[in-house]
């Protein structure tokens, strides 16, 4: 029986697969004869905007144009075709999904897919065929602006996030347009930084999710960056874009240019640049218009170049506008206001419950101070392309009250002034850092008659954004006097940040007990943090980056390579980003990767792999039992790290290689089952330009968080 079972299953996958490969082979042949039917002319007016948001087609044989729009927080508002003000469109509210790190600290596949259907169900409800989504540079700089945007400092929980949302979109025949590509991890200089990075950091940090996102996730479509790598721009970066991206990884998509990313004609589409978007001046005049048909005529650029880039073009539009049985899409749904809370909920992090206030107990608590900007403060707008015209956008103050008000009075106090504006100048902004003393004493006054004191406060979205990295990690607007005022005001305060990048939380984490992490958390986001507050949701997300005690622990400031000498940026500490860096130079860190809390326990037994010696093509089954010896429901987030022993090449002391997450109904006790391809024990040999497994013990890690290690199991590979 089984038998019949097995040889059934196998005969499936070899009718589906030719069946794919039948269906590949048959577009292909309808692509070239429309490439046959074209004209240069034509083809070239293919290869560059033809307005902000969108490039041509060819209406003669009845090729729609291409049209995109940003993301990575949700559908953008429609601007108008030739200018970035708003359309003034009544169609076009959308869903605001979590920040990317809101999305990383779900730790949670299910939920990356779960953000792209939704964001791929919107651009189809307005007509888009690419979303510019989504963002996963690498968290190198606590700084960077855009940190929010991103996912995380480690590739493979990067991956696999950056895999899921790429399928999420893609489902609705729409193009995800992963970016940026490569190695654009800070904001300040960022158009013009040549960022100096080894082929191994490269390999094992930088480019892996873009690699998954690619040949594991399909993606249609790759954004190169505004940077330099290695000394070439990252649109005329013929080892970024010909050499990794096109052969080695054989991505068959389109590469677009970042807005105004583009520096030369011949380079750019001799390197693998494929179409070029957002540059200034009349459309007949970019690089890729009449410029790239002279050198076409002038042989600089070959037919075949451009043919090349035609044939990928029409393919992705194959696969989403022209797509059989397209979806209409929709906007702002019921469904999708359930999707973005799934996301926050899951996102929130606890980072300290020492006086076990949490969860609130509803049935106790008469009186509640919310305080803080952040409390009424909606965080959809802002950071260019990531702002999103939400269509609702519950604040914490709002979540609060829908959750306690029948139960508590709730007043609110705003404690502090955001003066702070991503389009100022530094003069301009200048004060931003200061506290208001009469609106702590107003917070303060209002503090002392209340049960509880919920003080948000953190960044937003003019503090953090594209375009300008922080100058600190230091909590903005005076916060930390507000903190201060409150937590000796109410003995009962509870401290939420709202922010998507670190910042030094060092003397809130040793004086305050309740500490509660929470982000730019989409459009319901007060009701999951309210659900949080009230235990509705046991809180199981966990820190996508390292928080340091202070920023010059962190790398890129320790060896003096931010923001670079000259616009070189050289990224000195190699491999070791992140947890890496801090683990191996026993930095100990202010909240670690990996780090959350819960309002159960969980411990870890019976580490086990299912064999003691592997081959490098082996399969290792890792298996452990984790017990919730709490009394409440909660989601653990297993998490496997591995350690090489005595290794003759510099490694990592740890580097994250699988995790799991899952529901544990209390008392009881998962069986756990991971499963680690030995192959992805290798480091990358700049030498040999290869993966290399190298043989001999290697010591499986299972733990909590990256400085939590529950159990150790060695193995050896041969
Ligand atoms: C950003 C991209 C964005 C593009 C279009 C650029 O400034 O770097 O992420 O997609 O603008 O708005």
């Amino acid at each position: 029986m089984k038998y019949i079972i097995t040889s059934a299953f196998v005969f499936f996958l070899f009718v589906n697969v030719f069946a794919q490969k039948k269906n590949e082979t048959d577009l292909q042949i309808k692509i070239n004869r429309i490439v046959k039917r074209m004209t240069l002319e034509e083809k070239i007016e293919m290869l560059h905007g033809n307005a902000l948001f969108s490039s041509a087609g060819v209406p003669r044989l009845r090729i729609p144009e291409l049209t995109c729009d940003d993301g990575p927080l949700g559908v953008r508002e429609e601007i108008k075709r030739f200018d970035w003000a708003s359309a003034n469109w009544t169609t076009d509210s959308a869903t605001f999904l979590p920040n990317g790190s809101a999305i990383a600290a779900t730790w949670n596949p299910v939920l990356a897919n779960k953000y792209g259907v939704v964001i791929g169900e919107e651009a189809n409800a307005r007509k888009k065929n690419i979303m510019l989504a989504p963002a996963f540079n690498i968290c190198r700089m606590p700084l960077c602006g855009r940190t929010y945007e991103y996912y995380s400092e480690d590739p493979y929980l990067n991956s696999q996030l950056a895999i899921q949302s790429v399928k999420g979109i893609q489902s609705q025949h729409v193009a995800a347009c992963i970016k940026h590509f490569a190695a654009n991890n800070q904001e300040l200089n960022r158009d013009s930084v040549n960022t100096i990075v080894d082929e191994r950091a490269l390999r094992e940090i930088y480019l892996p999710a873009f690699k998954a996102a690619v040949q594991q996730g399909d993606a249609y479509a790759v954004m190169s960056a505004y940077n330099k790598v290695n000394g070439y721009w990252c649109s005329e970066n013929d080892f970024l874009l010909n050499k990794v991206l096109k052969k080695e990884w054989g991505f068959k998509g389109v590469v677009m240019s970042d807005w105004s990313g583009v520096h030369h004609t011949v380079a750019a589409a001799n390197n693998g640049l494929d179409i070029e978007m957002g540059s200034s001046g009349p459309y007949d005049e970019w690089y890729f218009a009449k410029p790239l048909l002279a050198a076409v005529k002038s042989g600089q650029v070959s037919v075949k170049t451009i043919d090349d880039k035609v044939r990928r073009i029409l393919w992705l539009i194959c696969h989403t506008s022209m797509s059989a049985n397209h979806p209409e899409g929709s906007i702002a749904t019921p469904a999708h206001t359930k999707s973005a809370y799934d996301i926050a909920s899951e996102s929130i992090v606890l980072l300290k419950n020492d006086a076990n206030i949490l969860p609130l107990n509803a049935g106790k608590i008469k009186s509640i101070a919310v305080i803080g900007d952040n409390a009424t403060r909606t965080f959809a707008l802002g950071g260019y392309g990531a702002g999103v015209k939400a269509k609702h956008e519950v604040t914490a103050l709002e979540g609060i009250k829908s959750r306690f008000g029948n139960t508590a009075s709730i007043s609110f106090a705003r404690g502090y002034r955001a003066n702070y504006s991503a389009n100022n100048t530094d003069a301009q902004n200048s004060g931003y850092d200061q506290p208001d003393q009469n609106l702590i004493d107003q917070a303060v006054a209002l503090a002392k008659t209340t049960d509880i004191a919920i003080l948000c406060i953190g960044s937003n979205r003019e503090y953090e954004s594209e375009g300008h990295d922080r100058k600190n990690l230091e909590l903005p607007f005076g916060e930390q006097a507000l903190v201060n005022a409150v937590s000796a005001a109410n003995p009962n305060t509870i401290i939420v940040i709202m922010a998507g990048a670190p910042y030094d939380l060092n003397e809130i984490k040793k004086a305050n007990h309740t500490i509660v992490w929470s982000w730019f958390n989409g459009s319901e986001a007060g009701n999951a943090l309210a659900d949080v507050l009230k235990g509705v949701v046991n809180p199981s997300g966990r820190m996508p980056f390292t928080f340091p005690v202070s920023l010059k622990d962190s790398p890129a400031s320790a060896l003096n390579t931010y923001p670079g000498k000259e616009m070189t940026a050289d990224y000195k500490e190699g491999i070791l980003v992140g947890y890496r860096w801090y683990d191996t130079k026993n930095i100990n860190p202010l909240y670690c990767f990996g780090y959350g809390l819960s309002y159960t326990n969980f411990t870890y037994t019976d580490l086990a792999t299912d064999k003691k010696t592997y081959k490098p093509e082996d399969k290792i089954t890792v298996s452990l039992k984790v017990k919730n010896t709490g009394s409440v429901a909660g989601k653990e987030v297993v998490q496997l790290y591995i350690s090489k022993v005595n290794s003759s090449v510099l490694r990592p002391a740890k580097e994250l290689k699988a995790f799991k997450k899952m529901m544990i109904a209390p008392a009881k006790t998962a069986a756990v089952s991971i499963n680690i391809n030995a192959g992805d024990l290798a480091y990358f040999d700049s030498k040999l330009s290869k993966w290399v497994v190298e043989p001999g013990q290697y010591r499986i890690l299972a733990a909590s968080s990256s400085k939590d290690i529950r159990q150790t199991v060695t193995i050896n590979v041969k």
